[in-house]
């Protein structure tokens, strides 16, 4: 699954002691795996290899840009949400055709450089933006092809803060409207060309139906279309798939490749694909140090030099993560704790009522799992904290892949002025 185990009572990524990161880097710090991102972007690849689509790796799960760069050069795609990440995906000069751009709120800016990059598709989540594009590709005298982001309204059954693509959610538009979009719009707007029709259902999916069912309905939708004139030929059906923290069961990649290649298959239809938790999650963790040990009344505390802001994720949507100590202790027995940072939120924990070897210790490192998506791309300056180092290993070597903040870095916009 990841390439972080344990040799000899020490936690390794790869081939490195993470010990020795810590030493040279220090905590709290993200480490990856070279490896285990390529493993799991080639594991999709090769499970829909009959169809070879193209695989756009949703760079909102991890944007470092070597990490972007690194897929790149295996031949993905890039996913982005917004003016930044096309900038990031310049830098790590990924094919202008292998970029898709979503997001409920691009703005007229955003869609000019976008436009002006001639990236492969705008994923369109409203009739207003669908006519700004229009405008906006016309004043460049340029035709903009667009996938209209269809609303399925299938339950994805995953965190509520984490579910897309149920008609409450400000996602996509809805079947009806996609209808009347190429009725009233797709001839009339001449700068842009509809012919693809996007869905993501949600993040952290770990049961195939949702996406059978919203495949099934979104390919029953463009046969509808087509027949009615239109030419749509490409189907992006996002993200979404779950990976294992703790103890779930999710689908398998080949699973999934056998369940929705046959709902495409004679459809003629090109597939996109949106990855991001999938490529990235499993192939990180997050080292921090135990800076206390603090017994209460009641329980036990590690407070740890990470905190919610390097990962919102326990914090936000009370996400397990496995955490680890990087040596194994003496410690036969567990000790149940709560591991905290030192920000001034109750909220702000990474873990609560874990049963830890009770020989833990101040000094002593944790790391956090599965924490290579949504982590350092969620992180904040919170409490003026400087954010985290990033890592990358590659079988016996480490780099360092993005440094430390300075206390610097944490005002440089700043502007004091005289008041
Ligand atoms: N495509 C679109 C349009 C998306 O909105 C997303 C994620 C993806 C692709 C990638 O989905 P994935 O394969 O990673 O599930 N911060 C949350 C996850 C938010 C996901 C947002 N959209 C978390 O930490 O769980």
């Amino acid at each position: 699954m990841h390439d972080f185990k344990f040799k000899k009572k020490r936690l390794f990524a790869e081939d490195v002691d993470l010990a020795q990161i810590v030493n040279n880097v220090g905590t709290p710090a993200f480490v990856y795996s070279r490896k285990t991102l390529l493993d799991r972007f080639n594991e999709i690849k090769n499970a829909f290899k009959k169809i070879d689509p193209l695989i756009c790796y949703s760079m909102k799960a991890n944007s470092n840009l070597s990490i972007c760069k690194l897929l790149v050069k295996e031949g993905a795609g890039l996913d982005i949400v917004s003016g930044g990440e096309l900038y990031r995906a310049k830098k790590v000069k990924v094919a202008a055709k292998k970029i898709v751009f979503a997001s409920v709120g691009k703005t007229d800016e955003e869609i000019t450089e976008a436009i002006k990059s001639n990236i492969l598709f705008f994923n369109v989540e409203s009739i207003s933006e669908l006519k700004r594009i229009n405008v906006i590709a016309k004043d460049l005298k340029k035709k903009q092809k667009v996938a209209i982001r269809v609303n399925p309204d299938v339950d994805a059954k995953t965190h509520h803060y984490i579910t897309t693509a149920k008609k409450q959610n400000k996602f996509g538009v809805d079947i009806k409207t996609t209808n009347s979009i190429f009725l009233t719009y797709a001839k009339k707007l001449k700068n842009i060309d509809i012919c693809c029709i996007h869905i993501h259902i949600g993040s952290q999916i770990t049961t195939i139906s949702p996406f059978v069912q919203a495949v099934k309905k979104t390919v029953a939708l463009i046969d509808g279309l087509n027949s009615k004139g239109a030419c749509i030929t490409h189907l992006n059906i996002g993200g979404g798939l779950g990976i294992i923290y703790k103890d779930e069961k999710p689908q398998t990649v080949e699973q999934y490749a056998k369940a929705i290649m046959p709902i495409i298959k004679n459809k003629g239809l090109k597939l996109i694909m949106e990855p991001g938790r999938f490529i990235a999650g499993n192939s990180g963790v997050l080292l921090t140090k135990i800076i206390h040990v603090k017994e209460t009344s009641v329980k036990r505390f590690y407070i740890i030099d990470a905190a919610m802001n390097d990962l919102l994720r326990p914090a936000f949507y009370e996400a397990y993560h496995e955490i680890v100590a990087t040596k194994k202790t003496k410690g036969k027995k567990k000790k149940s704790a709560d591991i905290v940072g030192a920000v001034c939120e109750s909220g702000d924990f990474l873990a609560k009522g874990r049963q830890l070897p009770d020989d833990l210790k101040q000094n002593d490192i944790l790391a956090v799992m599965s924490a290579g998506a949504y982590g350092f791309s969620m992180s904040s300056n919170y409490n003026s904290r400087k954010r985290a180092a990033e890592v990358l290993v590659s079988g016996k070597k480490y780099q360092l892949i993005r440094r430390r903040e300075s206390y610097s870095d944490l005002i440089r916009n700043e502007i004091v002025v005289n008041i």
